[in-house]
């Protein structure tokens, strides 16, 4: 029996622009395409141009479905709404007309701290393309591992994709030590060119781009470990091992960034290209003679100017091969080109100045958009990072805050960074259901979005990736806490456990 929930809110994740209800329900025993034909083409004559792409209309009769759009991914689009509505079930009859609200939809997985595999990645694919996702940001290096071969620079994989240490904690108590892959007690991985070649093709079959991010210049410890000239050097010549940034003021840095990034813009054909720029320390800079040397020949003041030389340089050399880069909202602090992307993760804070400025922003607050927060209540959960990210709350995050520029928003992301995350299933358990909620906050108009229906049709399709073997996070186990939305902060200096 359907239920009149179904009839007058369609089960879609996310939800659609517009369903307009009629009588009965769908065998579906035909499916015709009609592209780019004039009615359909006038009902989307007012969209923007990015947005005409992706649009689809789906009248849905008692025994056939016809799919209206411009291009193949409206179609593919609309193929997405009409497998989640069998997968959950029945169609009902009526219209879809539907189109996304940001043109950026994104999940970052952190392959450095903890290394999953191209079977995972793939299957995270399937799901954002059912959730009409359209970005999937790989964050391939970290302090914890490099996770892509490269030819300049084999010593990156070979001396650093494997450690001591099963979880990434595991390796910081034994010191940070690295392997090789024939070491039986060694953890980790990397992805070949071949397989990170088919990834982005299967992705781009699913309207999937795969965004690079190499790391830059924090956040770097392995790199300097694989490849000690990177490093600042002091005066009698050693270098600062063990360091945390990589030295801008040596030309080796550059030499091999550049090789690098050339190597990724050749597997990953995406516009954009992630350099990361968030959390360097700095403090290797000032005592090191090449960086002293940079300062003097640019007339720098302060060492935080190299950091937004090393940000300008390598922005330019990705523009002078037809990217653009995106940033971390630190790069906003040391001045960056136009048309550098920031994303904003330190709360909205950044994401507002960077809008202010006239950078496109991509909206990845901490406080609503990271996955790796908790859930639910510290004592149900495995441990976790921060404050309470629950599905309610994450749900009720609005990207547009008052003064942001709303052409300039580019978009919303989830981020899942894997520190205390070190499986596959785990990952998962922190990404469903809370990715249907940015789902939803990336497509669906804002004043369309609504928490009671959405936790309705949540659960629903929670029980279609249950089926699809996705491991998720368990709705009926919610606690009260989790489902009232709030989100708890310990008063200033007491650790107080979110489990009252
Ligand atoms: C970040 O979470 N450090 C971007
Ligand atoms: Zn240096």
């Amino acid at each position: 029996m359907i239920s009149l929930f179904l009839i007058l809110n369609i089960l879609l994740i996310p939800k659609p622009v517009s369903f307009t209800p009629a009588d009965g329900v769908c065998s579906i025993e035909k499916v015709v395409v009609r592209k780019d034909r004039r009615p359909f083409r006038k009902a989307v004559a007012e969209l923007e141009p990015w947005q005409r792409q992706e649009a689809y209309r789906l009248t849905i009769q008692r025994d056939r479905v016809k799919i209206e759009a411009l291009t193949e991914e409206g179609v593919f689009r609309a193929r997405k709404s009409l497998e989640q509505m069998l997968a959950l079930g029945e169609v009902p009859c009526g219209i879809v007309f539907d189109y996304p609200r940001l043109r950026h939809r994104g999940l970052m997985i952190d392959e450095s701290r903890s290394f999953k595999g191209l079977a995972f990645l793939k299957k995270q694919v399937d799901a954002l393309a059912l959730l009409k996702m359209n970005v999937l940001h790989l964050h391939l290096d970290d302090s914890a591992g490099w996770r892509i071969e490269s030819e300049a620079c084999p010593e990156l994989t070979a001396k650093t994709a494997w450690r001591i240490g099963r979880t990434y904690h595991e390796w910081e108590a034994g010191k940070y030590r690295f392997t090789t892959e024939d070491d039986p007690e060694g953890y980790g991985g990397c992805y070949s060119r071949e397989e990170l070649k088919e990834l982005v093709e299967y992705a781009a079959e699913r309207y999937v781009t795969v965004i690079p991010e190499i790391e830059m210049p924090g956040h770097s410890m392995e790199v300097g470990y694989a490849c000690p000239e990177v490093l600042c050097q002091l005066p009698d010549g050693r270098r600062h091992t063990g360091a945390w940034d990589l030295c801008p003021g040596s030309e080796t840095t550059f030499e091999l960034l550049e090789a690098v990034l050339e190597e990724v813009m050749d597997i990953f054909p995406s516009p954009f290209i992630h350099i990361g720029g968030d959390e360097a320390t700095m403090k290797t800079w000032s005592q090191c003679v090449n960086c002293q040397r940079r300062m003097e020949e640019e007339g720098y003041t302060e060492v935080k100017q190299l950091q937004g030389y090393l940000i300008r340089r390598i922005a330019a050399f990705v523009q002078n091969h037809g990217r653009r880069i995106i940033g971390w909202d630190e790069i906003l602090e040391t001045g960056v080109p136009k048309e550098a992307v920031v994303q904003s993760w330190r709360g909205i804070s950044g994401g507002q100045k960077a809008s202010a400025e006239g950078h496109e922003v991509i909206m990845s607050p901490n406080t609503h958009c990271y996955y790796n927060y908790y859930q639910d209540l510290i004592r149900k959960e495995p441990k976790a990072v921060g404050e309470l990210v629950s599905l309610r709350f994450t749900y009720g995050y609005e990207p547009l805050s008052e003064g942001m520029d709303p052409t300039l928003l580019r978009g919303v992301q989830a981020n899942l960074w894997t520190e205390l995350i070190a499986t596959p299933e785990h990952a998962e358990y922190m990404l469903y259901p809370r990715l249907f909620a940015l789902a939803e906050t990336a497509w669906t108009p804002a004043s369309a979005k609504e928490y009671k229906g959405f936790r309705k049709r949540a659960r629903a399709l929670l029980d279609v990736f249950r089926n699809l073997e996705y491991n998720t996070f368990d709705m009926d186990t919610e606690s009260d806490l989790a489902r009232s939305g709030l989100q708890r902060f310990p008063p200033e200096g007491v650790p107080i456990p979110i489990d009252d």
